[in-house]
């Protein structure tokens, strides 16, 4: 099994080309299951992720094609076989944004419930109850969902608390169905926004894209498109703001949409970090002291995401005084503190706040990823640490990082990926 072995780092210096979002990917690939035919989606990362779904689309009798320009070729035209296996669905929980566009197309599906995650339950009632309200028959047995439905028929559905996957795997069935269908408390993220955009271009008719309300006329037929291009991933670039800020140097990052990161932006200027933010690029300058401590919320689209609270967490670690992070979105999403915590952070948590004493020195240690943004906190705080520190179950942050250590060795960090 993969590990890293980290150095402590002199200061990043250089820039970082921002790779294609893995949460656009995932379900933009799924969305491709309506297109029948092939579309060439660019900008797409290289992560585990984006081929465990080329498996699952390959597994229902489709093809995806990997070309050396970081893109792909996703030709849905035969795919027949409207079932996703647990295998594939438990490594890899958007794997279940199938479900939507398997019952637009084919009325029927059968896809395996994703289960728990690392950090706690995950659960998958708000898509169901959505699917449902279309008029989409639902059972669990022996563990998959089996869907069926005769006629889709548009309705109004409040989810209880917004939901990107539930928004997502709704739509791709509201789009076809009979009338009307409003969505209240819909996700405004841009990864929904670019998902229902390319729904637009195939035919679909949804409004109030990046508001909380999506209204969507149902079509009888979508028409198929030649292409989408990915869109940046803000949560890496927002990973590389925050190691850069934490370690200190001068860093350009690059290819973002630096809107999509304004949370993010606010709150290092609150923490006293220099970035001077371009068109389509920020440039951070810290000299990884000085930092003060800020307290953070995880939210919604635009609040602060919950996929950058582990990495901020790290910085926070080294700001001056006492600072807390509370979790709004996964209450339980805090595995990363014990493994902190070994490399000489002291973070407490009181009833899901972390309160987090900043000035630590860290030291290296042999610590263990947890998921896919808890290893990027540990990277940082790797670089961060006195000596050397050794990262285990590296296959978390290859989910979900492109090329990372590449990314990160080529402004100044010594990071080596051994087996
Ligand atoms: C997506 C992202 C993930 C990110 C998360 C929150 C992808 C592939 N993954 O995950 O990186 O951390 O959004 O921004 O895009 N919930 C329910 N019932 C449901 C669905 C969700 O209770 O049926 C709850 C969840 O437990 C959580 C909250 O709603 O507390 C938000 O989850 P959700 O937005 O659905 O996350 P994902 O789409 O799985």
């Amino acid at each position: 099994m993969d590990y890293f072995e980290i150095k402590e780092s002199k200061k990043l210096y250089g820039s970082v080309k921002v790779s294609g979002a893995k949460n656009a990917v995932l379900p933009l690939m799924a969305a491709s299951i309506l297109n029948k035919k092939k579309i060439k989606i660019l900008n797409v990362p290289t992560l585990s992720d984006s081929i465990t779904m080329s498996k699952l689309i390959e597994e229902m009798g489709g093809n995806v094609q990997f070309d050396s320009d970081d893109s792909i070729i996703v030709d849905s035209s035969k795919l027949n076989n409207p079932y996703a296996p647990y295998d594939l669905v438990k490594t890899m929980r958007a794997s279940f944004y199938v479900l939507g566009p398997l019952l637009a197309r084919f009325k029927k599906a059968k896809v395996s419930l994703p289960g728990g995650c690392a950090w706690g339950p995950r659960p998958v009632d708000f898509h169901l109850k959505g699917l449902e309200s279309l008029g989409v028959k639902i059972s669990i047995e022996n563990g998959y969902v089996v869907a069926n439905a005769r006629q889709l028929v548009g309705n109004k559905i409040h989810f209880p608390k917004i939901s990107v996957g539930a928004t997502g795997n709704v739509v791709m069935v509201a789009i076809l169905a009979e009338g009307t269908t409003t969505i209240t408390n819909a996700a405004a993220e841009p990864e929904i926004q670019q998902l229902c955009k390319m729904l637009n271009e195939m035919g679909a008719k949804i409004s109030g894209i990046g508001s909380n309300t999506l209204l969507i006329k149902g079509v009888k037929s979508l028409k198929p498109i030649k292409e989408v291009s990915v869109i940046p991933d803000r949560i890496e670039a927002g990973t590389f703001l925050i190691a850069a800020a934490a370690v200190g140097g001068e860093v350009e990052i690059k290819n973002i949409i630096p809107e999509h990161l304004e949370s993010v932006t606010n709150c290092l200027l609150k923490a006293n970090i220099d970035i001077n933010v371009r068109d389509s690029s920020i440039t951070i300058k810290s000299d990884g002291k000085n930092i003060l401590s800020t307290n953070i919320e995880t939210n919604e689209y635009p609040g602060f995401p919950t996929d950058l609270q582990a990495q901020w967490m790290m910085l926070m670690c080294l700001a001056d005084g006492t600072s807390t992070i509370k979790e709004n979105i996964y209450y339980d999403r805090f595995t990363h503190i014990m493994e902190l915590n070994r490399l000489g952070c002291n973070i407490k948590l009181e009833d899901s706040v972390a309160i987090i004493e900043g000035n630590k020195n860290l030291i290296g240690a042999d610590v263990m990823s947890t998921d896919i943004r808890a290893s990027a906190a540990l990277i940082i705080a790797a670089l961060c640490a006195k000596g050397v520190t050794n990262i285990s179950r590296v296959y978390h942050i290859d989910r979900g990082y492109d090329k990372i250590e590449k990314k990160l060795t080529n402004i100044g960090a010594n990071i080596i990926r051994k087996k």
